[in-house]
């Protein structure tokens, strides 16, 4: 079911070619980072291209309660009137951030450094996440959280009322971490520095310089190191959110999977820390080229041209490439079902923690569906059967996940009998427009009960 509704049971049918133009919607880490950086600045920010899902609603209703003026002018168009650093109200509700972890994780550091108390809640699937990783380094800086058993929510922090700064290495390959800290380091005095082993999206780092915070990378031996100047004052900005590529991997592997098809989806960014999946498809065979290659914003964008791929070869994703396309391993997985041979994915250990264990959610749904799969607690293999051999004919639980039901949406547009899904409402959260979207393409995916 969505965030907010009850189960909408979902039937993806074998279709033939899938045709046209697809225009995605908003990034949702931009979304996100839009309206909380909005709400720190002193002024108004205009935001063009917001994704108008359920999660990054959610986060609009959160800053209005901090006390920002968030307002939508017509589809998409969104302006923030800002508190700035440290300005944040507090609460008198407890925040619903839905089903979102990026939601609840940013604005919780957000607000750590601030003399304020919230109470945070969430959807099953979000009160059942970890959020020791987020309350941990946010304790360094003076907060402190009461939570349910193991950390999860609801949970009530209580903000620092003389924050100091921070130096923290983050344990786990994690933006939202990574982001919890850097945003809490705003209010409090002097330098915090954040350390990153690995590289993962680097939106929050990108987008803090464009609002004038002093922040700095470094790549060294320890990995990269980010350092930020605290207590600056945010400048309003006029942000154009880009196209999400997390979206855009849904219509373009329904393209590669379904005989005969061809498809454009337009303007997609291609941040080196959010392209892994299409690298990966390219190493699989896929027809996919990049096309109007250009710089917009100083971030690299295309129009993705994706064509039916009868000969796709399973490959070892190099683990490196894990943080560059985390959310889109379910997808890849049904692609890996149609291509020949295993594709091995090693290092997704973060899989496990996502809206759902996606390792687990994806076995279960593709073995159902006639699909060996092998795994174990951070890796998983797939056996592909090749093209026009997937039985399909399964029903599968979406488990309160979007990814989950929308990857198996994509692959009831290939298999030999169609795909059910329990519950497609947490499509929503993401990508509202995902059914009409793929049915303009041709997509035979209907609502079972509608
Ligand atoms: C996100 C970071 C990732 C990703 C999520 C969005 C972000 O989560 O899975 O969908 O916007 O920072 P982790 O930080 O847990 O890897």
């Amino acid at each position: 079911m969505s965030s907010h509704g009850t189960p909408i049971p979902m039937t993806s049918r074998p279709c033939g070619p899938l045709k046209g133009v697809a225009h995605v919607p908003g990034d949702k880490s931009i979304s996100h980072r839009s309206l909380i950086l909005g709400a720190l600045s002193v002024g108004e920010t205009q935001i063009t291209g917001l994704l108008e899902g359920d999660d990054v609603l959610d986060t609009a209703k959160a800053m209005r309660s901090f006390g920002a003026e968030v307002t939508q002018h017509g589809p998409g168009e969104w302006s923030v009137k800002g508190v700035g650093v440290g300005g944040f109200a507090e609460p008198d509700h407890v925040i619903d951030c839905g089903n979102s972890g990026t939601g609840v994780r940013l604005i919780m550091g957000s607000m750590a450094t601030s003399p304020i108390t919230a109470t945070f809640t969430g959807d099953a699937s979000l009160n059942s996440r970890p959020m020791a990783r987020i309350t941990d380094p946010l304790a360094l800086f003076g907060c402190s959280a009461v939570g349910r058993q193991k950390g999860r929510l609801p949970m009530t922090l209580v903000g620092a009322v003389d924050p100091v700064p921070v130096r923290y290495t983050t344990p786990v390959p994690s933006a939202q971490v990574k982001s919890a800290v850097l945003l809490a380091g705003l209010n409090a005095p002097g330098e915090t520095v954040v350390i990153e082993k690995e590289a993962t999206r680097d939106h929050t780092e990108r987008m803090l310089a464009g609002f004038g915070a002093d922040i700095t990378v470094e790549e060294t031996e320890e990995g990269r190191v980010i350092t930020l100047k605290g207590q600056p004052e945010l400048t309003p900005q006029d942000i154009t959110v880009p196209r999400d590529p997390s979206s855009a991997a849904f219509p373009v592997c329904a393209a590669i999977v379904v005989p005969g098809s061809d498809v454009l989806v337009p303007n997609i960014g291609l941040n080196p820390t959010r392209a892994g999946l299409f690298f990966t498809l390219q190493d699989m065979g896929a027809d996919l080229t990049f096309e109007n290659m250009r710089e917009e914003g100083g971030e690299p964008v295309a129009d993705l041209r994706a064509r039916f791929s009868p000969n796709l070869k399973g490959v070892a994703v190099p683990p490196e490439r894990a943080a560059s396309m985390i959310d889109e391993y379910p997808v890849l997985s049904v692609v890996a079902s149609f291509a020949e041979g295993v594709t091995d994915m090693q290092g997704v250990k973060e899989l496990r923690v996502k809206e759902s264990d996606r390792i687990d959610a994806m076995a279960q749904g593709l073995r159902a569906a006639g699909v060996e799969v092998e795994e174990g607690e951070d890796w998983w293999k797939v056996n592909g059967l090749g093209h026009g051999n997937l039985p399909g004919g399964a029903l599968v639980e979406t488990r309160l996940d979007h990814r989950i039901a929308m990857a198996f949406a994509v692959m009831g547009m290939a298999t030999q009998k169609p795909m059910q899904l329990d519950d497609g409402g947490p499509i929503t959260t993401s990508f509202p427009i995902f059914e009409a979207l793929m049915a303009d393409l041709g997509a035979q995916l209907v609502r079972s009960n509608g």
